[in-house]
């Protein structure tokens, strides 16, 4: 049956808009997927290539079907999927519910149907699907269970990437309308401030991610540096430490965004973090909940994992070091109980003992710390 066993876990992958917007072409979607598997990243579970908005000509053709610029893509849709797939990948695109993308190409507005078959004939296997040029009089719910329906029924199995950056009560919905990630926000821009406000809109959100339908906070600008398109000033690496962190804990798809071909090993390394990641790609999803909050900018998430093991955050958001505090009865472990927590730093690998009741971590500005732990007396 199609569809019926996508995105069991949040997707992971990259996506081209973050660093070449516009300027995107065959050669960069093909050595992405390249550097994929040359950096290790698919071995660790990057998996999608998506080329996002920009990749089509202004007009649809004759038979109203859309027509990917034959001066970015000489080879058409077809071989970028093939070279895709040769690399052991999937193949991602871009469209959108209105009648124009963000960027003023042709929108998938009344041509659902078409489209969807024209993607599955390319080989398309995961649909970014935007909310730009959306007719006033139409309702943005039903136009997503339109694409959501047309994939279900093009003959190949694609993920849906909803994109109406929060708008509607998406979260309320989405699920229902058959999407399997569904972007919650505004556009992420390569800065503290951004990807942190991000984040922390969706605390009360958490719950309504689950298998085969995740709460995307947007692609990750871990290792731009403030290069790319969607610029800004650029994190520094603790930022990108805390960033990578949060979309781990908070079950969101972990779509990379930086050029792949100049991450430095700092962030290469974060992002292949193999206890970040089994923590962001848990079977249960179990949604992250606030743990501890203090002047609501420290703040310590906890998130149960499969195998009797529980995730703890602390993040300091804001601009100066300062302690982080966590009571331990707020996740269920009360001091009559006579159990601690022993306690492995996600990012190191180092298991620094067994701690009770409270503990404070003194972090600088925007740092964290990440801990897998087992229940212990
Ligand atoms: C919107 C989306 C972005 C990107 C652009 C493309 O802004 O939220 O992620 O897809 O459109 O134009």
């Amino acid at each position: 049956m199609q569809n019926k066993y996508l995105a069991m876990t949040p997707p992971m992958g990259w996506n081209s808009w973050n660093t070449f917007t516009w300027n995107i072409n065959e050669d960069l979607v093909c050595g992405a997927a390249d550097a994929l598997c040359a950096s290790g990243l698919k071995d660790k579970g990057y998996e999608y290539v998506v080329i996002d908005d920009c990749w089509s000509l202004k007009q649809r053709d004759e038979n109203g079907r859309l027509v990917p610029d034959p001066e970015k893509f000489p080879h058409g849709m077809k071989a970028v999927a093939d070279y895709v797939h040769s690399k052991g990948l999937k193949f991602g695109m871009y469209s959108c519910c209105g009648t124009h993308t963000c960027a003023g190409y042709p929108g998938s507005f009344e041509h659902e149907f078409v489209d969807a078959e024209t993607f599955a004939s390319w080989g398309v296997d995961y649909l970014k699907y935007d909310n730009c040029y959306k007719p006033k009089h139409m309702d943005g719910e039903v136009l997503y269970k339109r694409m959501s329906l047309a994939l279900r029924n093009c003959g190949r199995d694609i993920v849906l990437s909803a994109c109406n950056w929060g708008n509607d009560e998406v979260s309320r919905w989405i699920r229902s309308a058959g999407a399997h990630m569904y972007r919650s926000t505004g556009d992420i821009n390569d800065s503290f401030r951004s990807f942190a406000d991000i984040a922390l809109s969706q605390i009360d959100n958490l719950a309504y991610s689950a298998p085969g339908c995740f709460n995307d906070i947007d692609m990750l600008t871990v290792g731009m540096y403030g290069r790319g398109n969607v610029g800004s000033v650029g994190c520094s690496d603790v930022d990108y430490k805390t960033q990578f962190a949060l979309w781990c804990m908070f079950s969101s798809p972990l779509m990379l965004g930086g050029d792949l071909r100049c991450m430095n090993d700092f962030c290469l390394d974060l992002v292949k973090n193999e206890r970040l990641i089994r923590i962001n790609q848990d079977e249960e999803s179990r949604p992250a909940f606030v743990a501890t909050k203090s002047w609501n900018d420290k703040i310590v998430f906890a998130k149960l994992l499969s195998n009797n093991e529980i995730a703890i955050l602390f993040v300091n958001f804001s601009e100066s070091k300062c302690g982080v505090p966590f009571y331990f009865e707020n996740i269920g472990i009360s001091a009559a109980s006579g159990y601690g927590l022993e306690m492995t730093d996600a990012f190191t690998g180092e298991c620094i003992g067994v701690k009770k009741e409270f503990m404070q971590m003194h972090l600088e500005a925007h740092d964290c710390a990440c801990f897998i732990c087992k229940l212990k007396k």
